[in-house]
């Protein structure tokens, strides 16, 4: 049955880093919308195309044939400018101009963050995806994109393993995740690292060289060590270089992933996690609710207010980092 509602029109949008499954969100926004009697406009390039008025009708036939897409048809923006209210005041005024009651906009916290700005300043309503490879957001178990990104980065560890054992050498493997570990941490387990090396726990070298020692006494032929590109020490690059000077029995070789773990079709369950998140956004303004990110906990959909979604982050799990350093021990 369909729900009466007050909201005739809403805008939605992706912002920060894209992540694949953001195009299926956004099918699921308007496919969702379409149901409800509801107009969707799309925003183009995040805030900044919110500052630049760049935003139209985004009818049902025009997300065909996007479900299976990487990146984002609307594309993507990290704006500077928004952190300043004048400028959001200029993205109000298009969102009034082009009659929008309230936005869904996928991205991660720093996407929260303007749309909570949104609220505090014109009492604009917005509900929040979580999409992001980073899988660092709290209130939600899982965000768009991430098991895409683990895919992609098992399937290039695979491909490292395959040379590293050929030639006998140690791999220092940089993955995504300035301020997280979750990419690090995972693939580090299904990969087989020697050791993982993420921002939330404190690098040693020192013990890094020592579990090395221990492996190769124990006739390890080569080895992977996964480092997040947030780590302490300094990403890949300035650790291998540290390791190299007292650990001299493997070749050592640096490999950055890079961008590659944003890119590519969705997994599958990127695209169902994209699907239910999008129709729960639209749900949850039907029902009047704003100024919260929507997310899956324990197979739930839960919500939670933007200023305590963007306080806190989701923790690395404990047991995670023991099971890495017992199997690889
Ligand atoms: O937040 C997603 C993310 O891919 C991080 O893992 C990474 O540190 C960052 O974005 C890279 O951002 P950019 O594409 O702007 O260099």
């Amino acid at each position: 049955m369909k729900k009466i509602n007050e909201v005739k029109r809403i805008g939605v949008m992706t912002s920060g880093g894209d992540a694949p499954g953001m195009n299926a969100c956004i099918r699921a926004v308007v496919r969702t919308a379409t149901y409800y009697g509801i107009e969707t406009w799309g925003v183009r390039r995040g805030y900044e195309g919110m500052i630049e008025n760049e935003m139209e009708e985004l009818p049902s036939g025009d997300v065909g044939n996007i479900l299976q897409r990487g990146g984002t048809m609307l594309r993507s923006a990290r704006s500077k400018r928004f952190h300043e209210k004048e400028w959001r005041q200029k993205a109000f005024l298009h969102l009034k101009e082009n009659k929008i009651d309230a936005l869904v906009v996928i991205g991660g916290d720093g996407t929260f963050r303007g749309a909570h700005a949104l609220y505090k300043d014109f009492k604009f309503p917005s509900v929040g995806v979580p999409g992001t490879i980073d899988n660092d957001l709290f209130g939600t178990d899982l965000t768009i994109g991430y098991d895409t990104a683990l895919n992609t980065v098992i399937d290039a560890i695979d491909k490292i393993r395959d040379t590293a054992d050929a030639h006998n050498r140690l791999f220092f493997v940089e993955v995504m995740g300035r301020d997280a570990g979750f990419i690090a941490l995972r693939t580090g387990i299904a990969g087989g690292a020697e050791s993982i090396l993420i921002p939330e726990a404190k690098t040693n070298v020192n013990t890094l060289i020592r579990t090395l020692e221990t492996g190769f006494r124990r006739k390890k032929q080569f080895g992977i060590v996964v480092v997040a590109e947030g780590d302490d020490e300094g990403g890949a690059f300035a650790i291998a270089e540290k390791v190299k000077e007292k650990f001299t029995s493997y070749d050592i070789r640096v490999s950055i992933l890079g961008h590659i773990q944003r890119g590519g079709n969705p997994s599958c369950q990127d695209r169902v996690l994209a699907s239910r998140l999008g129709k729960g956004a639209v749900d949850a303004l039907v029902d009047k609710k704003h100024d919260v990110m929507i997310g899956i906990q324990n197979k739930n959909i839960v919500l939670t207010p933007f200023d305590k979604a963007t306080k806190y982050h989701q923790e690395i799990d404990p047991e995670l980092m023991h099971l890495a350093e017992i199997l690889s021990s």
